[in-house]
Formats: structure tokens, sequence, C-alpha cells
């Protein structure tokens, strides 16, 4: 990254820290408050006396270092695939996601089933009222367990002191945005209060051994005081994702000092809260259109896991002005691109027609191993002629119109394999082996791939 080169301001009243100077501090709001901030160059010079500290120890990586810390479930399957079997005394997790994307229904099912096997959870209620949450606890369970307590205070000292001296089992902190330390300046969610409070939890956490939750509210713009300010703090970052109209949501872990970052889960969500998904290809799959124009299997990569997911286009005459385009799932910028490719290198004009490009089921799909999956669906929806529903799409377009190689090919033809498919489309530069029973068709242009699919 690229040294900031010019002065850095801080704010006297919230410490908040920008490089460009405001008359206003744009986080607490004080006027004429931001003052430049002592520099690394403009530091006094330090001398160091090395010979007074004592070195640390080196230790060869023997076959210890590898073993992780000891995790207690959570007995809520999501989280507990995702950290690699639960989570780990001492250790801070954040959840993050979008308003409303269900990550206090995934906590609260979490909490249920702790609860539920005998242990204490604390809950500190914020961001909703207790109201709020046992309406929403009576949704997902019949009963809601003894040992499943709750905090209605938004004071981190006061969150802090009494997961230090109740030691529950589990401490969920509903948001963090919605606490604050009263000797600290600025609004509950500004970056200076999320970054105290959450290192005073934090601190309790670490020295009373209990595990702590942390919600983060991501917004879709900016993003200030989100939980990126805190994803150094932490343990353990889990993000829900996904597309609030749809019922899959995406539980992934960005990071993870304690295991691995690979696992990936797949959810719906439904009144009764959030299931993992045991076989996402076959769920994504379930009400795909057959025989339908417009429609491309490609595959995406969560994680490790490969997931067969429909492209959908619809390309209709458009009105006046400029035709709509429309991206749900799948990279806006990339489809004008495609739109682009499909009529230079392939013929198959749709620039000027209203285009319409969705990954079913609302999942994220902006991902360049679905290009060519994409230009196939609108090429189909182009021409009405639908593309043989036991073949997959793979492979990424350049600006030629040429097809590019992609990451994991081997992962992705295995799952065509699985899944009952009998052809896939590669790039030809790929060069994989093709699984049993399926039959690789290499395409150097997506005029030649289209040459096998429509023609
Ligand atoms: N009565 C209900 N029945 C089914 N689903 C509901 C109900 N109430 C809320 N939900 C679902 O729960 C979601 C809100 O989940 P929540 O855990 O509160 O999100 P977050 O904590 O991330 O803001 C809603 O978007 C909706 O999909
Ligand atoms: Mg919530």
């Amino acid at each position: 990254m690229p040294k900031p080169s010019g002065p850095i301001y801080a704010c006297a009243k919230c410490d908040a820290q920008t490089s460009k100077w405001t008359g206003r501090c744009l986080e607490c709001g004080a006027w004429g408050s931001l003052k430049e901030a002592e520099s690394a160059e403009s530091a006094p010079e330090r001398k160091h006396d090395f010979s007074k500290t004592k070195s640390g120890a080196l230790t060869r990586f023997s076959a210890d270092t590898a073993k992780s810390a000891p995790a207690t479930p959570t007995r809520c399957a999501p989280i507990d695939l995702v950290l690699g079997g639960g989570l780990v005394a001492g250790s801070v997790t954040l959840i993050a996601g979008e308003p409303g994307i269900g990550k206090s229904t995934l906590l609260s099912q979490a909490a249920i089933a702790i609860a539920a096997s005998g242990r204490r959870v604390m809950y500190v209620t914020g961001e909703e009222s207790p109201a709020q949450i046992r309406r929403r606890l009576e949704r997902l369970s019949d009963k809601i367990p003894d040992g499943l307590l709750f905090l209605d205070d938004t004071d981190a000292q006061v969150i802090a002191a009494t997961i230090a001296n109740e030691r529950p089992d589990l401490a969920i902190v509903d948001s963090i945005q919605s606490v604050r330390l009263s000797d600290v300046n600025g609004d509950a969610g500004s970056v200076t209060q999320v970054k105290a409070c959450a290192a005073t939890i934090t601190e309790a956490a670490k020295k009373s051994h209990v595990p702590v939750v942390f919600v983060g509210q991501v917004t879709k713009d900016g993003d200030v005081a989100g939980p990126r300010v805190l994803e150094h703090l932490v343990d353990a970052v889990l993000y829900l994702e996904g597309d609030k109209d749809h019922r899959y949501r995406i539980l992934r872990a960005l990071k993870h000092r304690f295991g691995s970052t690979d696992e990936t889960a797949l959810l719906t969500m439904s009144e009764r809260g959030m299931e993992p998904v045991e076989d996402p290809s076959s769920e994504l799959l379930k009400d795909r259109a057959t025989n339908t124009a417009g429609s491309a299997i490609g595959c995406i990569i969560e994680g490790h896991r490969p997931m067969l997911i429909e492209l959908q286009a619809l390309v209709s005459p458009a009105g006046y002005g400029t035709p709509i385009r429309r991206a749900t799932g799948v990279d806006p910028q990339r489809l004008g691109m495609l739109l682009a490719v499909i009529a230079k290198r392939a013929g198959i004009y749709a620039l000027d027609k209203d285009v319409y490009a969705n990954a079913a089921g609302g999942i994220d799909a902006r991902d360049q191993s679905v290009d060519l999956a994409v230009a196939v669906a609108i090429a189909s929806a182009v021409k009405e002629k639908p593309i043989d529903p036991r073949t997959g799409i793979i492979g990424e377009i350049g600006l030629a119109g040429e097809l590019r190689p992609i990451s994991l090919p081997e992962l992705r033809l295995k799952e065509f394999a699985r899944m009952g498919f009998q052809n896939v489309i590669v790039p030809k530069r790929q060069g994989t082996h093709a699984p049993k029973g399926l039959h690789v068709i290499e395409a150097a242009t997506l005029r030649e791939a289209l040459d096998h699919l429509l023609f």
C-alpha cells in the first residue's frame, strides 16, 4: 500500500483521523476541531537499547503448532461449520452484515441451542428491546431455555463488568454500534466509540475466558463506523450476506485466528430461522427453468465449495431513451462489457435492447468464471433457443472474445459430473482432464462456444 503523503489531521474532540482537512469533523460534527497530527517524520527520534529488553523465544513449526485451540460447539450448525467446530474460550467474533439480513436471528438460534444444553448465555440487547428479542425467540423455539439471559444496557463498561463477574458461557452484544462509553467522545456507532467499546469488552472476554460475539451492522454506503474498523481487533470475522428478498444467505469467515477461512455455509431463511443447505448445487438448481431460452448453468466457488448456479437473461425491445440494463447477482459493469463483446465478436446484437441478467436465488455471482454462462444466457435469449439442460458452462471472456482459463477447474468439473451433467464447455487454454462420465468441449472463443450450443 502506498504510504499516505502529506499531513494527517486528528479531531481534538473524538480522535477521528483524516488525511483531508475539513472545517467540521465528519465523525463527531465538531467545528474547527481538526488539528495536524504528529506524523512519523515529525515524531521525536527514539533511541533503542535492545540489550535491556528480554528477547522472545524462537520456536520450530512442530506438529503442535497446527493444533487449534479447543472450540466449544454452539450447536448452531452454520456457525459451528464456518468456525470449524465452535467458539474458543475468550475469543471475540464479529458477525457482520446489512440490517435485516438475519444476524440477530442466527445468534438467537445459537443462544437458544447453547442455553438448551444447560449453559448460560448473556444477550446484550442494544439494537432492539428485550420484548422484540423475546418475540423472535418465541418464533424460533417452542421453549426459551432458562439459561438464556438478557442485559438491557448499552454502557460498554457495564457490559464488560457483567461478563467478567457473571462469566456466562457465551456473551452476545447485539450490536456493537449501539453501545457506548461515557468517557469517550462521540455518539454510539462512531469510529472512536465502536473501537473503544470493542476494546473494553474484548479485554473482559480475554480476562474471564468468555467467548464474545459482536454483531456489526454494515451500511451499503460508506461504512465509516462499520465492522471494518473492528476486523483487526477481533479473532474471527464472519460475514452474513445475501439478498434480503430471497431465502438464501451465505455465511463466510473472512478472518479466523483459530481455524481456516475456507468453510462457507449456504443457508435458507425461514420463519423458524436459518438452516444450512446440505447440497447447495441441488438446492440452487431445484427451480431451474429447463427448455427455456435465456438460461445457462455456471459454477461459482464459495470458500472451497463449488456451487452450480443458474444464470438467466431476458432481452426485450427497448422503449424510448437509453435501453435498460439490470443485473441482479451479476456484475453490472461486466454485463455491459459482455453485451459489447457478444455484439462485436459473436455478431449477436442486443445493445439496443432492454437486458436483464440474473443469478437465480439471489446468489452473488459477481465472478468472472461465470462470464461465459452469462453471455450464453444472453445469446440464448436473443436467439430464442434454449441451451441443452445437461450442458454446463465455465470460462472468463476477454475483450477480443477469447475464452480465458479460470481457477479450480477440476473442482467445478467434478461438481457438474456429480450433478449428472453430460457436457461442459471449457476454455481451450484451460487444459483440464474430464472426470468420468463428463464430456469436455473445448472452445477458444465465445463464437466457438456459441457454435456448439446454439446452432
Ligand atoms: N415473522 C417473521 N417470519 C419470518 N421471517 C421473519 C419474520 N420476522 C422477520 N423475519 C426475517 O428476519 C429478517 C430479520 O432478521 P434479523 O435477524 O432481525 O436481521 P439483522 O439482525 O441482521 O438486522 C427479516 O429480513 C425477515 O426476513
Ligand atoms: Mg439485529
